[in-house]
Formats: C-alpha cells, sequence, structure tokens
C-alpha cells in the first residue's frame, strides 16, 4: 500500500512514522488529512463514496479549502491515500472518524458514526487511539462509540485503546481561521485517552483545549452552534419588526457593533443553511427532551423563526411586486446566490433553494446565478444563468440571497429595476433591504 515516493514502487513501511486514518473525506476529514500528512504522518482518507475516493486519488479535490497542488503534493509524499477499502485501514495508531450526523425525520441520525465504529473495530489494535469528530449529542462517545469499537475489537476501551472526542470547528470558506489556527478542544474517556488525543492534536493544531470528559467536549459543539443559531434567529427577527416600524436594522446592528464589550455582531439573511446550524441545535433539544423531559424553547423558538425566513423574503418580494401591479405568478424573478453562505459552493440546507421553491410553487419564472453551486442540487425548474447586464434587464425583481465576492456588484448598483437585498451588499435607491 505505501510507497516511499512517486513512481517509485517500492511497498514499505517507514518506520518510526505513525499511521493515522480519517474516516469520511469530506470537508472536515480532508483538511485534518492533509494537515496530518503535512506534519508528517502517514494518512489514509477512507470514504465509502467511490466517485469521491477516484477523484481524490487523481489529486481532485472537491473541497474548496484545499487547492488541487495540496492533495497532489501529499499524493506525491507516498503518505497519503484515499481508499473505499476498509481493510486498507489496517495498523493505525489513530483513527479520526468524520462522517455525517443528519437529521432524520427531526432524530438525530447516527447511522454513519456507527457503520464507521463498525467497520474500525476489527482493525483496533492494542496501543491505538480513536477519536470522534462528528457533531453529535452529549455522551454519544462513551455509550454508542466506546461499546461497538469494544464489541467487534475483544479488547477493553481505557486499558487496551483509548477514545476520544474533539469537535470540530472547520469554518469552510474563512481565511483567517483555519484549522491549524483554530484552538481545539480535546477530551478522552479516561486520563490516558486525553493525553494521547491532546498529544495528537497538539502535533496537528498551533494550540489545544483539554476538558474533563468527552461529554463536556460534545456539549461544545452544540453550545457554539446553539449560540450562533438563536443569535441569528435574534437578528432575523429584530428585522422583520424593523421593516414594520420603518427602522434600518442594519445600521442600528452597525452601531450597536461599536461597543467593546458585551455585544457580538450577528446580521440577518434569508434563514440558516449548512450542514450545522439548521441541525446541530436539534441534537442537543432531541438529548434534553429524552433525558430531561423537558423542552429546549430558546433552541425550538430560534427553529421557528429561522425556518420562517424564506417565507418572509417571498413575502417582501410579493408585496414589492404587488406595488407595480404586477403578481409572483408569471414575474421573472432572478435570484443571486444559492449557497448558504458567501464563497462556497455548499448549499446544503440553503435557505435561497427554499425560497426558489416557494416562488416557483406560486408560478414565478425563477433564474439563478451563481458560479459555484452544482446546477444538479437545484430544482430543474430554475434556469440557472450568469449574473450579467442582459439577465437583469430581463429580470421583473432581483433577489440577492448570497453575497459572493465574484459577482460584479456594480453591476447591480447602477441596476434601475427592484433589487431585494437580504444581505446588505448593494445601495441604491431601487433597493430594499431586509
Ligand atoms: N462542514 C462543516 O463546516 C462542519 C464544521 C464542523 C463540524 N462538522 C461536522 O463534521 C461531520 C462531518 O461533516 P462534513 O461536512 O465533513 O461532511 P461531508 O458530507 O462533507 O463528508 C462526510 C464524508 O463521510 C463519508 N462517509 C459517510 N459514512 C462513511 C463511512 N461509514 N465510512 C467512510 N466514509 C463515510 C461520506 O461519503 C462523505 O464523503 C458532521 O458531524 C458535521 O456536523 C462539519
Amino acid at each position: 500500500m505505501w510507497e516511499t515516493g512517486a513512481g517509485q514502487g517500492e511497498t514499505t513501511k517507514e518506520q518510526g512514522v505513525q499511521t493515522v486514518v480519517v474516516v469520511g473525506q469530506g470537508y472536515v476529514g480532508l483538511p485534518l488529512a492533509m494537515r496530518a500528512v503535512e506534519v508528517g504522518y502517514r494518512v489514509v482518507g477512507h470514504d465509502l463514496d467511490e466517485s469521491r475516493v477516484k477523484r481524490l486519488a487523481a489529486g481532485e479535490s472537491y473541497v474548496e479549502d484545499i487547492p488541487d497542488a495540496t492533495l497532489r503534493s501529499a499524493l506525491a509524499s507516498g503518505r497519503y491515500v484515499a481508499t473505499s477499502e476498509a481493510a486498507e485501514c489496517e495498523g493505525f495508531d489513530y483513527a479520526v472518524i468524520t462522517v455525517p450526523t443528519p437529521l432524520k425525520e427531526g432524530v438525530p441520525d447516527l447511522s454513519f458514526v456507527e457503520s464507521s465504529a463498525r467497520a474500525l473495530a476489527p482493525l483496533l489494535r492494542p496501543g491505538a487511539t480513536v477519536v470522534l469528530e462528528s457533531t453529535t449529542y452529549p455522551g454519544t462517545t462513551r455509550e454508542l462509540l466506546v461499546p461497538i469499537l469494544e464489541e467487534g475489537s475483544g479488547l477493553l476501551a481505557g486499558r487496551d485503546f483509548m477514545v476520544g472526542y474533539s469537535p470540530e470547528r472547520i469554518d469552510p470558506g474563512n481565511r483567517r481561521w483555519g484549522l491549524v489556527n483554530t484552538p481545539k478542544v480535546v477530551s478522552g474517556i479516561d486520563e490516558r485517552s486525553k493525553a494521547s488525543v491532546k498529544s495528537f492534536y497538539d502535533s496537528i493544531v498551533e494550540r489545544t483545549v483539554p476538558v474533563s470528559r468527552p461529554e463536556e467536549a460534545e456539549m461544545v459543539k452544540l453550545l457554539e452552534n446553539t449560540f450562533r443559531h438563536v443569535n441569528v434567529a435574534l437578528v432575523n427577527e429584530l428585522a422583520m419588526f424593523a421593516g414594520d416600524l420603518g427602522i434600518d436594522v442594519w445600521e442600528a446592528i452597525d452601531a450597536a457593533s461599536t461597543k467593546p464589550f458585551g455585544f457580538m455582531r450577528f446580521t440577518p439573511g434569508p434563514g440558516v443553511g449548512g450542514h450545522c446550524l439548521p441541525v446541530d441545535p436539534s441534537y442537543l433539544s432531541w438529548q434534553v427532551k429524552r433525558r430531561v423531559g423537558a423542552p429546549f424553547r430558546f433552541v425550538e423558538l430560534a427553529n421557528d423563526i429561522n425556518d420562517h425566513m424564506p417565507h418572509y423574503v417571498v413575502r417582501r418580494l410579493t408585496l414589492a411586486l404587488n406595488r407595480q401591479q404586477r403578481s409572483v405568478n408569471g414575474a421573472r424573478v432572478l435570484l443571486i446566490g444559492l449557497a448558504y453562505k458567501p464563497n462556497t459552493g455548499d448549499a446544503r440546507e440553503s435557505p435561497a433553494l427554499t425560497v426558489a421553491e416557494l416562488l416557483l410553487d406560486l408560478g414565478a419564472r425563477v433564474a439563478a446565478a451563481d458560479p459555484y453551486v452544482d446546477p444538479s442540487v437545484v430544482d430543474a425548474r430554475v434556469e440557472m444563468v450568469e449574473m450579467d447586464c442582459a439577465q437583469l434587464a430581463a429580470a421583473d425583481a432581483v433577489v440577492v440571497l448570497t453575497d459572493h465576492d465574484a459577482f460584479d456588484w456594480s453591476l447591480l448598483d447602477s441596476h434601475d429595476g427592484y433589487v431585494f437585498d437580504t444581505r446588505f451588499r448593494v445601495a441604491g435607491e431601487r433597493v430594499e433591504h431586509l
């Protein structure tokens, strides 16, 4: 499996180099795998998606934060392989699980974590360490992961092998804070496990933050994302009321942000998307309901407000067209941006896709411009176009949903048709803001 260098073809295992398996080569797993190669580990990137594995093996990255050149240099080092075969993970010192943890009908779906653990268990050997990074409810590492690993390996966690949890904080597209300079919370099921997990991440990131147990570490991630979810909901609700009160909420937020303490800036938008905010807080409320029997009211309220935002966007657009004595039915609406946040192609749970569907259902002719989003994830009734003068001129209304830097925003500044900007990116007399 291991080659000492590109093209040499000599299969050998270098002395003293530790092997890291990263299960799941997505937004979280691939950057971790690349960093582990960079600092000198031998890395197996395991992913069940064969088409992804083929692309990786060909040096083609599908994660924006990882340029093809980084992947190719990892492959050329001879210390990175991508594989869909679990057997190739044999002999690892560390295994890190970075697989999806979605909701299925509102309930945490840990089937990917379970299947990863089942695949790793028979390959576990004494002295190895397994770390879970996937976002999940407190208790998962100890109550779900450990029993599967013990049963499948015949070994005892804590005595024979080590287990821990370390929440991922990666923010795709963020150029200021990445895997290496963002402090990483680490934990273990006992002191030995914690020390092993810490020592691994000390070699990967600049600063680790140990906490007492996996349960606290699991809570950290949910606290961070619930905090964000609730605060986004707060400004979204404020934006809806401010509109009715005739107050410019953006100006108020900008001014409030000058307070150097006790305030943190959050901005309104067409709703929340991605893998985290629409999903993670519900992991926490599900566990609270299950274990404590009480509703987590903040999470439920935030879900309610944020889920409502695409409907609010459509309502504002409907009112604007109404003022022009037009109906949504038959209007040509141009959506600018479909990804859930700027400068990424990630459209998972994107509120922009919901806005598009709501408008289509009302009979609008919907066109959308997004240079990053794969058209195959967009409703086939949406016409994918470029954002240019001809498309702007053909539209009865333009709605800004994602403010990618790659768009030529000056086109909108000079556009003389109606624009509804949910991101406060453009100015002008004919522009209405959220
Ligand atoms: N994307 C983010 O910004 C982000 C940030 C922090 C935390 N997280 C969390 O990290 C976890 C992973 O998220 P992601 O965005 O990297 O997901 P992703 O969908 O980008 O990647 C996950 C990969 O795991 C693979 N996979 C699924 N089951 C597998 C299995 N049994 N064995 C091997 N591979 C398997 C999938 O094919 C996929 O390629 C989730 O729990 C998520 O909540 C994500």
